[in-house]
């Protein structure tokens, strides 16, 4: 409180010498969080049209000091940000410098099959080779890019950026922030060795990274807002949010109609949320807590993930005024189009829907422009973050629970013998992937195709 804020104070003018007491505590903040957050450039827009905005994004293996090497956009780990506007055509030249195959894919963007950059159906870009992918931005909200070609191992080596794709008619907050937060094992941090020839299946430690780098803190003004927008591109780890003030004002798809506090708010592989800090005089803290996979609230340390150090004494402002996507809220029928069946365990890592591992099992074929339910049941002894391509989908229930408010996600974690329904209106032709986001599930199998035919 009012000490820290002395000693704040003191340590920006550097006047006044910290009593022995004062110092520990001036000691400890400094050493958790040491440096200031980093956020990841601005992708430079190549077109001179305001309507369309042009990236190019090299992806890339780089070598490091001590012989190891990291994946890069653009020499960046992560990839630069993309910042559109809603109704913007965003046009993304990819030009593929690593040794392998690579794509794009544009998690939570509802885009036109071709674009949505699965190696099915001859999608990859070959080594040497470049693709231009090319769509118009529908919604508004947090998503991100990631290649969909060995998935595992290209996510968990760092090749992934956010998109942010604003509305025009909402309030921006004077602090509008990226993180995309990953978790590495040490090796990655010292040596900048890629994970993914070691990535943890196993047991480790759990390393939380923001935006590529150990936490770290953000000074903010007093009386402005701190927007965050936080991205979870761990290949299989859980987040499990807490700390100061956490209003939660956007998930998935976009603003809720009505904020709601972010505490206790898990964010499984691939999910996303923003909250909104008020910033008044006092520090806030966003933290992580323990999360199991077998079974949720865990034991164990919390990590911190990010401390906004106010300057000034204003008091916290009012929120944000954000539009929210119109949405209507439908009832569970009680009944499914669509059944898939997730089961299989770590013991033998094998991963199954319907009893079958991606690419076998039967492919589901609907006429286009048909309202489906879909319906996901958990049959594992894990919980798993279901992630489907193409769509959003609208949550119904879960377990028959319907949500307190409209609910428009793309990524939805599916716990232990839970059974979720979820609603689209097949508005867009495709072969769609549909798979768990724990990355290592979906290569070994859990993985299947929504087929939308004309
Ligand atoms: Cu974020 Cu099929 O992936
Ligand atoms: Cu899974």
């Amino acid at each position: 409180g009012a000490t820290m804020r002395r000693l704040l104070l003191c340590a920006l003018i550097g006047a006044c010498t910290p009593t022995p007491a004062q110092k520990l505590v001036l000691d400890e903040l400094t050493t958790s969080l040491a440096a200031p957050m980093t956020t990841p450039p601005t992708a430079a827009d190549l077109d001179p049209d305001p309507s369309v905005l042009r990236v190019v994004l090299r992806a890339q293996r780089l070598s490091e000091p001590h012989g190891g090497f990291r994946y890069a956009y653009n020499g960046l780990t992560p990839g630069p940000t993309i910042e559109a506007e809603l109704g913007q055509t965003l046009e993304v030249e990819l030009i593929n410098e690593l040794d392998a195959p690579t794509t794009l894919h544009w998690h939570g963007l509802h885009v036109p099959f071709a674009m949505d950059g699965v190696p099915w159906r001859g999608g990859a870009v070959a080594p040497g080779e470049r693709f231009t992918y090319r769509f118009v931005l529908e919604q508004t909200g947090t998503f991100w890019y990631h290649p969909h070609f060995d998935t595992e191992g290209q996510v968990d080596g760092g090749l992934y950026g956010a998109v942010v794709v604003r509305d025009p008619a909402n309030d921006r907050a004077a602090y509008d922030l990226v993180a995309l937060v990953d978790d590495q094992g040490e090796a990655r941090l010292s040596a900048r060795q890629p994970t993914g020839l070691a990535h943890g299946h196993g047991p480790r430690q759990r390393r939380w990274l923001v935006n590529g780098a150990a936490p770290g803190f953000v000074t903010a003004e007093s009386g402005e807002h701190v927007r965050l927008r936080l991205i979870n591109t761990s290949n299989h780890g859980y987040l499990r949010l807490s700390g100061t003030g956490l209003r939660l004002i956007a998930t998935d798809q976009g603003p809720l109609a009505a904020a709601r506090s972010g505490e206790g708010e898990v964010l499984a592989p691939g999910d996303r949320v923003e909250l909104e800090f008020l910033v008044g005089a006092e520090p806030l803290t966003l933290r992580t807590r323990p999360y199991s996979l077998n079974g949720g609230v865990a034991l164990g340390a919390d990590h911190d993930l990010l401390e906004i150090r106010p300057t000034g004494t204003a008091a916290a402002p009012a929120p944000l005024r954000l539009v929210a996507p119109e949405r209507v809220q439908h009832p569970d029928p009680g009944y499914a189009d669509v059944v898939w069946s997730f089961a299989g365990s770590d013991r033998t890592a094998r991963w199954f829907v319907n009893g079958s591992r991606f690419p076998q099992g039967a492919i589901d074929t609907f006429p286009l422009g048909a309202t489906l339910i879909l319906e996901v049941r958990n049959l594992s002894p894990t919980e798993h973050p279901y992630h489907l391509h193409g769509y959003a989908f609208e949550v119904l229930s879960r377990n028959g629970v319907a949500p307190a408010q409209p609910t428009y996600e793309d990524t939805i974690n599916v716990r232990i013998r839970e059974r979720v329904r979820l609603r689209i209106v097949a508005d867009n032709p495709g072969d769609w992937m549909s798979h768990c986001h724990i990355l290592p599930h979906a290569e070994d199998g859990m993985m299947t195709v929504l087929r939308v035919e004309r």
